[in-house]
């Protein structure tokens, strides 16, 4: 309320004077609008509602008995506006000063929490961890549930230019805290009052600088930015739950990412990780600010200052863990559905692939490989011969992946081992909670408190636990792996239903009975009332339940709350989060020990730093534009949270695909790190052989990829090393440019290609923006590097760019950059032993006009050995520099290759160079002091597309370390004669 009567105050004092000066003088608009801004200031300010009856069923009576107010929301309220909310202001804790940068605070007589007894003395703590890292604390005195004792993050940090600071007012009742930087702005600002510490329930509330929010996951975001102008509740709680990109839909699905970035009104940015593993949710509100609610843990918050959005995603992953390298062959086209008949099938679809000459190198199994459904088996009948087939697949230098869930049927070899090596599994607490009518079933089970559910096997089966302090799940689960590499030799692993996905917890009538390929076995069933409830059913249920309404709990499509692991010392109430995440990081050891290689391993839940250990696919999608449009925004996002090897299901999982759709899915999938086809079963293939038109876009789309791949894998050692980012939004790189700030449908692919993808229906062109980046000396612009105007500089601003299907994707290419690329092949084992060539795409000419300037990097190693430490792998990082000096008619190209006990880079037999201002003379190139022959029949140069082609007679071989230049002259030619403006 003082807040309320403060602004008043404010506001009634400037309309005085805006009248005043209307009477004395004429009219002052200024004046006029300020008042009129402050007075909405004051009504957006009164505007923030903190929820107090989240769940269906709001009354002011219910309401009111909740200690809270009830107020309907007026026509011109912002949308979701709660009608029942808390006394924000008056609830919280005073705090009392006990060290430095600490202090005890105390329960305040304001309103009570509703969900719960409040812990009556908290402390609150904050530290800097290094190079500005700010992770401010609220806890109890006594030792809860922390996330951050079980996820092992390496907790480095980065350099940073910038400074935060945390101000606690504690004069004040409620205090409040605020994180702010040197300049003065406030990042972080807990006054607008609201928190909550109680048992079961923990609530804080902030408000923000800007509304250029992004991040917060695992959800459907249509829009890259988060939307403002409304109250949105996100839950945030593994599920599995098929997105939907129909429209706002809030669930939650397969992980867990409370982190988000916000750009601040000058450009700069910053990052906020909220460690917490607990079921969660977070309401974004107009003020702007967001509510975050969690039912147990601590508040453990982290602030990454920034100031370029790059660098916090460099502080997020260094604090975090940085992302693994994937094999070189990952970032090959891959090819998956669900419901092969037959291995015979399965050949079909890779033969008829393969037949078009697409650049193709992963083929899947699901889990029709198995028998019933079993991890660790193989089809009797239908998939007899699958290694034979899977060692064909390598000779033709092509690699499988296969999958694996978690759930172990409780009646076979793998889960008697298990058994018998002392793995354990997701338990019930006591003897007499276990559900003896599934159980007694089980005589491998039967003594056990093993909790059982059901999954895609016929009979129940149990959930590994990968928390296990003894190492022995996590040594059976890698014994296994090993044990079936030896019937059916895999290179990577693609784990699944980790959420844990258990199906019809709690149901009377499962979607599996009416399921003609599953029995109608019993599902689990977890307490719901009496006192061992109390972690299934607790006060507070989050969004992650009230968004799905009445019937459900947290245990819905998952395991009870109840459950334990680690020994008994771990509630799956608190790790739940977590169980992907741990899955994940046994299954890389268990890849690397199967294959000796490094493979790779993709997972569907995932938590903070799981990009560790694994990449992600998106999830069941659909065969929909807008699933499309979605996964533009999903590959973005996940990148933000560490996890850059990540794509969608192209071409949609679930549904039919269409001819058109399946196409642009194709061109646009080709970007994506992970680049996978897969559909569900009993649909029609969608693979591209299936349609002549798919097939020749995705030969052109792969053909590209494929030429692109050195650059492709830079970035991900780029990501691996430096925490830097693969996909993302293009006010990455142009964090000054506001246009960039909300552009969801095109991104950026690394520092230097720009994609503007076709992602709707009848399309022929796309309308896309090219940013305008200056900095004192440069200009950037962009030159195409697809079908339209190939090599030319594209206008800056908003434009229109032709995109038929019969073209690839509008991409562009930076000025300043020269990209290494390959010669495409049919797989990416052919197109490593392959020379390859470089594309020079050089600045502007300087101011001076000088010089025309570029430059790159090309890390390179063998591409699939094993890498535990990214610092002591063996690669070559090769550094490129280019400029050309038109009035001169001097170019010089560098190349600093890296250490030489790295393996040796493929030999360089072209370079192809945008904008170079005259024809080259080819006889007065010199490499390292000796002349260097070129072809000149290869060679080309146009003065109208200024693209000079220049081949070597041999191709160059760079294996020795160390700096190698090649000069040569060109025509002297002068800026005002030479250029053709875009
Ligand atoms: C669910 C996964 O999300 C999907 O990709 C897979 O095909 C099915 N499980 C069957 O394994």
């Amino acid at each position: 309320m003082d807040r309320l009567r403060r602004g008043l105050v404010t506001c009634f004092l400037l309309i005085s004077l805006s009248l005043l000066s209307f009477l004395i003088a004429s009219m002052k608009p200024p004046v006029l609008l300020s008042a009129l801004l402050c007075l909405f200031s004051v009504y957006a300010q009164d505007n923030i509602r903190i929820d107090c009856y989240p769940e269906n069923g709001a009354t002011q009576q219910g309401c009111e008995a909740r200690g809270c107010t009830w107020k309907a929301a007026a026509a011109f309220d912002p949308v979701g506006t709660p009608y029942c909310f808390m006394k924000a202001e008056e609830m919280g804790y005073i705090a009392t000063p006990t060290s430095d940068k600490q202090w005890t605070l105390t329960k305040n007589s304001g309103p009570k929490s509703p969900w719960g007894n409040d812990i009556a003395s908290l402390k609150l703590s904050y530290k800097d961890i290094g190079d500005s890292v700010i992770n401010v604390r609220i806890e109890d005195w006594n030792k809860r549930f922390e996330a951050g004792d079980h996820v092992d993050f390496p907790r480095k940090t980065e350099y940073s230019t910038e400074q935060l600071s945390v101000t606690v007012r504690n004069d004040s009742n409620p205090f409040s805290f605020a994180v702010n930087r040197k300049n003065g702005m406030t990042l972080f600002d807990t006054s607008i009052g609201g928190l909550i510490f109680a048992d079961k329930f923990i609530q804080i509330a902030t408000s923000l600088p800007s509304k250029n929010m992004y991040g917060w996951g695992e959800h459907i975001h249509q829009e890259i930015k988060h939307d403002f102008t409304r109250y949105t509740s996100w839950g945030m709680f593994a599920r599995d739950e098929p997105p939907n990109s129909q429209g706002l839909d809030t669930k939650n699905l397969y992980g867990v990412h409370p982190f988000y970035m916000m750009m601040e009104s000058n450009g700069h940015a910053h990052g906020v990780l909220i460690l917490n593993a607990n079921a969660q949710d977070v309401t974004t509100i107009p003020a702007p600010g967001y509510v975050y609610r969690t039912i147990g843990g601590i508040l453990d918050i982290y602030f990454f200052p920034g100031p370029s959005p790059a660098e916090v995603i460099r502080q997020y992953t260094a604090f975090i863990g940085r992302p693994m390298l994937p094999a070189y062959w990952a970032l090959g086209y891959q090819m998956c559905r669900y419901g092969y008949k037959s291995l015979q099938d399965m050949k079909d679809r890779v033969a008829a692939v393969r037949s078009y000459n697409i650049p193709f190198d992963v083929a899947y199994a699901d889990i029709d490989y198995m028998e019933r459904y079993k991890d660790f088996t193989t089809g009797k009948d239908a998939w007899g011969g699958f290694g034979d087939y899977v060692k064909q697949m390598h000779e033709w230098g092509m690699h499988n992946i296969l999958i694996f869930d978690p759930a172990i049927q409780a009646d076979y070899d793998s889960f008697q081992r298990g058994l018998n090596s002392g793995a354990s599994f997701i338990s019930w607490e006591r003897p007499d909670e276990v559900m003896h009518s599934i159980q007694d079933l089980y005589p491998m089970a039967k003594n056990t408190q093993i909790m059982l559910v059901v999954v895609w096997p016929d009979r129940h089966v149990g959930f590994p636990d990968f928390l296990d302090p003894s190492n022995a799940t996590q040594q059976w689960w890698i014994e296994e792996f090993k044990r079936y590499h030896d019937d059916v030799p895999f290179d990577g692993a693609w784990i699944d239903m980790n959420e844990p996905s258990s199906f019809g917890t709690n149901e009377d009538h499962p979607f599996f009975f009416d399921d003609p390929d599953h029995p109608n076995i019993d599902p689990l069933r977890c307490p719901t009332s009496g006192p061992d409830a109390d972690y299934d059913v607790p006060p507070y249920q989050t969004h992650a339940v009230y968004h799905y309404g009445f019937g459900n709990t947290l245990a819905t499509k998952t395991v009870c709350m109840r459950a334990v692991q680690g020994k008994g010392e771990l509630r799956l109430y608190d790790t739940h989060n977590l169980y992907g995440w741990s899955e994940s990081k046994t299954t890389q050891k268990a890849v690397y020990e199967a294959t000796g290689k490094r493979g790779v391993v993709i997972s569907r839940s995932t938590y903070p730093s799981s990009g560790r250990y694994a990449g992600h696919w998106l999830g069941d999608n659909t065969a929909t534009w807008e699933d499309l449009r979605s996964a533009v925004v999903g590959a973005q996002e996940f990148n933000l949270f560490g996890i850059p090897y990540v794509g969608s299901d192209v071409c949609g999982f679930n549904g039919a695909a269409s001819e058109e759709m399946c196409l642009r899915w194709q061109q646009l999938g080709s970007f994506h790190s992970f680049f996978r086809n897969h559909n569900s079963k009993d649909l029609p293939y969608q693979d591209p052989a299936v349609w002549p038109s798919v097939a020749a876009a995705s030969k052109k789309a792969n053909e590209f990829r494929y030429s692109m791949l050195p650059y492709l894998y830079s970035l991900h050692y780029a990501a691996t090393l430096n925490g830097d980012t693969v996909i993302r939004p293009i006010f990455f790189d142009f964090p000054q440019d506001a246009e960039t700030l909300g552009l969801s449908e095109q991104f950026m692919w690394g520092p230097s290609i720009l994609v503007i993808p076709a992602v709707y229906e009848s399309q022929t062109e796309v309308e896309g923006y090219i940013p305008l980046g200056e900095t004192p000396t440069i200009t950037y612009r962009f030159f195409s590097v697809y079908d339209y105007n190939y090599g030319q500089k594209v206008p800056l601003g908003r434009s229109l760019f032709p995109a038929p299907t019969s073209y690839n994707t509008p991409t562009f290419v930076k000025s300043g950059s020269i990209i290494p690329r390959a010669p495409p092949a049919l797989t990416t084992v052919a197109s490593r032993s392959l020379p390859f060539n470089l594309l020079i795409a050089p600045n502007e000419i300087d101011s001076s006009y000088n010089s025309q300037s570029a430059a790159g990097v090309l890390y390179w190693d063998d591409g699939d050995s094993v890498v535990e430490d990214i610092n002591k792998n063996n690669y070559t990082f090769t550094q490129f520099e280019f400029s050309v000096t038109p009035k001169e008619g001097k170019v010089v190209l560098t190349m600093n290759v890296g250490p030489a006990n790295a393996p040796s880079l493929p030999s360089l037999e072209y370079l192809e160079i945008f904008d170079f201002p005259s024809s080259p003379t080819y006889t007065s190139f010199i490499l390292d002091g000796k002349l260097l022959s070129i072809s000149s029949q290869k060679s080309k140069y146009s003065p109208i597309t200024r693209i000079s082609t220049i081949y070597f007679s041999t191709p160059i071989n760079f294996s020795s370390a160390g700096k190698h230049t090649i000069t040569w002259n060109c025509a002297v030619s002068m800026l005002e004669s030479n250029r053709i403006e875009a």
